[in-house]
């Protein structure tokens, strides 16, 4: 995922569809879903991934967004060339 402000719910790089286990996140908390109006094709899965904490054991699944894969590349160029 990108992290463009390290973690800190300021950017929406870490922005992922959760396609299983969403009960077992923690719950959306104000700043979180502020953040993600910022984000490009919010839809009723998403999330931050810097945000979601799990808080119950079970398997969840994730799909990371466009926005985040292309954060990341700008983030970590070396990586993109290696692609
Ligand atoms: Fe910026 Fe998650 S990395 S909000």
């Amino acid at each position: 995922m990108g992290s463009a402000c390290g973690g800190v719910c300021a950017c929406s790089t870490c922005h992922v569809y959760v396609r299983t286990g969403a009960s077992l996140l923690s719950e959306m908390e104000d700043d979180e879903n502020d953040i993600l109006d910022k984000a490009f094709d919010v839809r009723a899965s998403s999330r931050l991934g810097c945000q979601a904490r799990i808080e119950r054991p079970g398997e969840i699944e994730i799909e990371i967004t466009r926005e985040s894969y292309d954060a990341y590349y700008n983030e970590h160029p070396d990586e993109r060339a290696k692609r």
